[in-house]
């Protein structure tokens, strides 16, 4: 199933947008010419990754709770405490819309 959530355009780069994505929550991140789309739920706990800071030089998205930060290629946490990868899903643009899968895969 794939979302549009609007364009690319109007995306901030270095800036988490929460949408919704086949009922799911994801984080959908633009960092210049490219865009990202994580689940928005840190693997250690209930938590909003897109509350969390964007770090576009190493693409990636820290947790703002205990400050794991986790690749939005992978989905996989640098440090301690979360160990857990998180999903990360397919983004891409389209027709300069910005289009998201629910399907599991990098963008
Ligand atoms: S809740 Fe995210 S690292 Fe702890």
């Amino acid at each position: 199933m794939s979302t549009n959530i609007g364009k690319f355009a109007d995306l901030q780069s270095g800036i988490a947008h929460r949408v919704m994505v086949g009922g799911i929550a994801v984080a959908v991140v633009r960092i210049d010419d490219e865009v990202f789309a994580i689940a928005d739920k840190c693997s250690h706990a209930d938590v909003s990754l897109s509350d969390g800071m964007v770090w576009c030089e190493s693409k990636q998205i820290e947790c703002i709770k205990h400050g794991s930060a986790f690749s939005l290629e992978s989905g996989v946490p640098d440090t301690l405490p979360a160990t857990q990868p998180v999903q990360v899903f397919r983004a891409e643009v389209v027709n300069g819309d910005v289009v998201v899968s629910s399907q599991e895969g990098n963008s």
